[in-house]
């Protein structure tokens, strides 16, 4: 707490409030006993003012385009660790020692197998279901298989619980790729990384062996670290809203997918690319930058614009990076879809409308690209994202259940409908 406070005059009344500081970025009005003091609500529809909990585990300042995993920037991490570092890291606040690392990918890869029974599950769902509408029910379904892990008040349950669901989310995410493509399930090799395996779950075949190039297995790697956490946004406070009830673990990620399944959130990498190739060629792109800026037109310019970034987002720059080198390897640098992104970037970002907006590129309009490359269909590109995520939702979910100020979330609302009134009976109305 700070000695600053926060005065708030309504009509003849003065109502002081503490500040709080963080260790960096703004700080809040704690505002708790506002409703006790004024009788009033703050009104904040889409939370743009309201920090709804205090965090030790991400940090973005949009204005310098800058994103801290527990204090370190994305693009170290990016560069120097591995997605399994990432994960120890944000999950328990630092860096591993190579002990601990060593330790920790063991126990995630004694968990990469699914029950069994769950290949029955998969078969309910329509061949041509979407990756997120699986993924979505068969995270949520892990409390039906693992009954041993959904006890929240207990730590060790907790963790099982947590190393579950890091562990199986990219067999879970792969095997609903299979099914799409009518292959048989492939399962984990615990003898490869985690990025490896997962290309391996998804492009292996029984009938010949597959490869797996270490620039395309990097590649992965970075979507996964570049995804993994984002502080509070929709999907993680989706999660900490439905873990506030105590709902089990799986539950909540589950809550968690659905929401970011939306394309204004995790399913613009989708839309994205899906927008680049409805561009197809460069000449085509100022009839569009035309469409995004007409108010009168729905059309957004899908992985541009961030309503925290109002700078470049850094992941994007690190994506761009990763999007040549996997291009070169597979020998489409050249690629249509990737020339119109860069032509696109260049117009949208000296054209006054974007630049006074601060629409910048996101993570989502780079990552489509590499995907596409590797050779996920557009389909698959949310689930990959939420694979990614699934360690920074858990990461937020322990950090709540392990706060002892936690409360069941509860918004309040600025009521604008019908006042209290009489019954009419039917014959009457
Ligand atoms: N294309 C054209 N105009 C845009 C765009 C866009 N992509 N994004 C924002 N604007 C305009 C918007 O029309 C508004 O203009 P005006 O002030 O004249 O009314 C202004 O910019 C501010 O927009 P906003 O909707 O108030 O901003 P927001 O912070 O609520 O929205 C956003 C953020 C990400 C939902 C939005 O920028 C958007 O829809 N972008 C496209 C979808 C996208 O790429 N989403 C991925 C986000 S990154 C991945 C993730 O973290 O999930």
């Amino acid at each position: 707490m700070s000695d600053q406070t926060a005065k708030l005059t309504i009509g003849e009344e003065t109502f002081e409030f503490p500040v709080l500081n963080g260790t960096v970025g703004p700080d809040v009005i704690d505002i708790r006993s506002l409703y006790a003091k004024t009788g009033m609500f703050t009104y904040d529809p889409g939370f743009t003012s309201t920090a709804a909990c205090d965090s030790a585990i991400t940090y973005i300042d949009g204005d310098k385009g800058e994103l801290l995993y527990r204090g370190y920037p994305i693009d170290q991490l990016a560069e120097k660790s591995s997605f399994l570092e990432v994960c120890f890291l944000l999950l328990y606040g630092d860096l591993p020692k190579k002990n601990e690392l060593a330790d920790f990918s063991n126990r995630v890869t004694r968990h990469t197998m699914v029950h069994e029974q769950m290949h029955y599950f998969y078969r309910g769902f329509r061949r041509d279901a979407h990756p997120m509408a699986i993924v979505t029910g068969v995270v949520g379904a892990m409390a039906a298989f693992y009954h041993d892990s959904t006890d929240i008040s207990d730590p060790v349950q907790r963790e099982i619980a947590s190393i579950r669901m890091i562990a199986k989310i990219p067999t879970i995410a792969a095997m609903a790729y299979k099914y799409s493509v009518g292959q048989p399930f492939v399962y984990p090799r615990n003898d490869l990384d985690y990025a490896s395996n997962f290309l391996h779950m998804c492009f292996a075949v029984p009938a010949e062996e597959y490869k797996i190039d270490p620039v395309v297995a990097k590649a992965m790697d970075r979507i996964f670290t570049l995804h993994a956490d984002h502080e509070q946004n929709a999907s993680t406070s989706t999660v900490r809203l439905s873990g506030s009830s105590d709902a089990n673990p799986f539950a909540c990620i589950a809550a968690g997918v659905a929401c970011l399944w939306g394309p204004a959130h995790g399913g613009a990498n989708e839309a994205a690319l899906n927008m680049l190739r409805e561009i197809g060629t460069v000449d085509r792109i100022p009839e569009y930058i035309e469409k995004a800026k007409d108010k009168n037109d729905p059309f957004r310019l899908m992985g541009f614009g961030h309503r925290v970034y109002k700078n470049y987002d850094p992941r994007a720059a690190v994506m761009q990076e990763s999007a040549r080198e996997v291009l070169e390897l597979l020998g489409v640098e050249n690629n249509p879809t990737l020339q119109v992104a860069q032509e696109l970037e260049k117009i949208a970002l000296s054209d006054p409308y974007f630049v006074d907006r601060k629409l910048y590129p996101n993570v989502d309009f780079y990552s489509g690209i590499i995907l596409d490359a590797i050779g996920f269909p557009t389909s698959m590109f949310t689930a990959i994202f939420a694979l990614s995520r699934t360690v920074g939702w858990i990461a937020q979910w322990k950090e709540m259940i392990g706060d002892p100020q936690k409360k069941i979330g509860r918004p309040r609302q600025l009521y604008n409908g019908v006042a209290a009134r009489d019954y009419t009976p039917i014959s009457e109305r």
